[in-house]
Formats: structure tokens, sequence, C-alpha cells
């Protein structure tokens, strides 16, 4: 019996095989030792201290080389994974992260207006009624002042009669998250005498549900510029200019204007521009309306200004063919990977 499980415990293959083996030699219920010693009950009386101490040495027998087995099996287990370890191979790179899509997208714009000679400049995004609305020429009744279009910080205490400090502005009035970077506008015009020559790039927040176009956070680029005999034509030949530079491409891009509305600019326009082939709405644009000037402290008889707003997210999700703005800000690694 012995040497049977010598034998088969040498030649176990594998953790299983060897396993299997113990459970035939070794098992407590039906193992063939145990059946051995069950068999002892037979054995005379005589002879039982003689089979006993047989038994014992056969035990310790099978016992000793299932321990052998098993440290066998371990070390060659460690064996092969020593072996598996291949010095020769070449190394595994650590995952870089990269900016995100949208981030690359302002980096370009800041490059190429800069080189257009605006300077990049920044603002709050929690905003004040001065600079969101009154100085942008956007009067008390106008609808673009809506709780429903703007995200206002709560101001009504708990009392109801008495509004809290917190969430209103100096004039008392609501604070809220800006709704267009046109407030930059205000914001350096107030601190520079002009000219001035600037572009802004950053967050702005509407109300509206997130769906394929929308989300209530986007960005914007503003630009501005303001000094003695600006006109329209400066406008169109600096959006043209930038747009050419960002797009890069190689024949004429061609820049359209339609009329349209802004309380802040006058005359305002929405700008297109052509794209493989069809017409591309950027963003809306105009001269400076006077009220504006006049409420930063400027003359409007002595200097005259354009500025423009455009989407980020239009021009980066044309450029790259994303059909859903919510990809953008779902940050899903293997989607931001691709830029
Ligand atoms: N602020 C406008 C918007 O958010 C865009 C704009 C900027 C229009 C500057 C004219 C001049 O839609």
């Amino acid at each position: 019996l012995a040497a049977d499980a010598e034998k088969a415990f040498a030649g176990a293959a594998d953790a299983d095989a060897l396993e299997a083996a113990r459970v035939e030699f070794l098992g407590a219920k039906a193992g063939r030792l145990k059946a051995v010693q069950k068999g002892m009950g037979k054995v005379d009386k005589a002879d039982k201290p003689a089979a006993g101490q047989k038994l014992n040495a056969v035990k310790q027998q099978i016992e000793q080389a299932f321990e052998a087995a098993t440290q066998r099996g371990a070390s060659a287990d460690a064996g092969e994974s020593k072996d598996a370890f291949d010095v020769t191979l070449p190394g595994r790179r650590p995952r870089l992260g990269r900016l995100h899509p949208i981030t690359q997208t302002i980096d370009r714009m800041k490059e190429i207006m800069g080189r257009l000679g605006f300077t990049a400049v920044e603002g709050p995004e929690i905003e004040d009624d001065w600079h969101n609305f009154e100085a942008l020429n956007i009067p008390l009744s106008h609808p673009a002042r809506d709780p429903l279009d703007n995200f206002y910080l709560s101001v009504a205490s708990a009392a109801g009669a008495k509004r809290s400090d917190q969430g209103a502005g100096p004039d008392g009035k609501p604070l809220l998250l800006r709704s267009q970077t046109s407030t930059v506008q205000i914001r350096v015009m107030e601190q520079t005498a002009p000219p001035v020559r600037i572009v802004s790039l950053g967050r702005v927040y509407r109300p509206d549900t997130a769906d394929a176009t929308h989300y209530p956070m986007f960005h914007q680029i503003e630009g501005l510029l303001v000094d003695k005999g600006v006109t329209m034509a400066d406008l169109k030949s600096v959006l043209r200019m930038f747009c050419q530079s960002y797009y890069g491409e190689s024949e004429d891009l061609h820049v359209r204007f339609r009329p349209s509305f802004f309380p802040f600019t006058e005359p305002s326009v929405e700008v297109d521009i052509n794209w493989q082939g069809g017409w591309m709405e950027i963003g809306g644009a105009g001269m400076v309306d006077p009220n504006v000037l006049r409420a930063v402290g400027y003359d409007p008889e002595e200097v005259t200004g354009f500025a423009f707003g455009m989407g980020v997210e239009r021009i980066a999700m044309r450029q790259h063919n994303i059909t859903d703005i919510r990809d953008l800000y779902t940050n899903d690694v293997r989607f931001l990977a691709q830029f």
C-alpha cells in the first residue's frame, strides 16, 4: 500500500491529481489506509500490537510521501513563475493623462487670438446684476433676466421679508452664475482705458435640460476690441483670420453676417462660416452699443468697438465630429483618450 501511494504521489502531474491521490489513500472516510485501519478489528488479539505498529509505520510513510509531493509541487509553481518573468520583454508603459478636448480647444483659440494681438483675460463665474445685465444694456424688463433662463443664487431668507446677504450682490440684487462671457467686457473696460483688445474664454451657465446639443454649463469665447475708428470690417476680418487659422483651411474661408439683435451691440449679427460645403453658425457679434461704452465711462464719440461671442463646444464638436455634447462631460476615459 505504501509503495502504491508513493508511486501515485510522485506521479501526480499537478495539484488536482495530487489531491485526488491524497483522497484515494489518506481520505478520512473511504481512503485505502482507512480501510486497512477498519480491518484491524478482525486481527487476532496476540497479533494486534505488531499489526498496529506496522499500520502506523505505513501511515507515516504515506504521509511523508504526500508531504514531499506537496513541497515538490509548491517549488515547481515558484519555478514556473520565475521562468514566466521574461526580463527581455519591454516594460509596460504607464498610461499618460491628456488634456480634455475642450481644454485643448480653448488653448488653441487663445493661442490664435494671441497672435492676432488679443490678450486673454478671465472673469468670475458668479456675477452680479450690473455686469451680467445692467451695464450690458439689458434693462430690468428684459426677458434675458427671466429666472427660468438664469441660475440665480437664492436670496430670499426663510423669514421671507428680509433678504439675506448670501447670494446678493453689492447692490442688493441677486447674484447669478454668468449666462454669457460678455460680463468680462464690462469688467475689463471698467478697469482699463481704451484701446482694449481682449479675449475671454470660460464657462457659462443656463438652465437648459441636457440633450445632444444642450448642457446647463458650456464654454464661450468672447472677443472685444475698442479703439479709435474700429468698424464692422475689422470684426469680419478678425473672425475670418481666426476661423481660417483654427480650421487650418487651405482655401479661403468665408464669413457671413446675418442681421440679429443683442442688447449690447448695435448693429448686431449672427456669424456663419462656410465649412465642408455648408454654412455653420458659430456665434453672435456686433459693434459695441454706445450705451455700453457710456456705462463703463468711455466716450462713444471718441472710440468704437466690436465684440463677438462663440460657443466653444459647438466649434470643437464640429471639428471632431462629436454628435452629443454630453459625451464631453460624462468623462469616460475611453472617449476622452481619442483626442
Ligand atoms: N453674449 C452673446 C450670447 O451669449 C454673444 C455675443 C457676444 C453677441 C458679443 C454679441 C457680442 O449669445
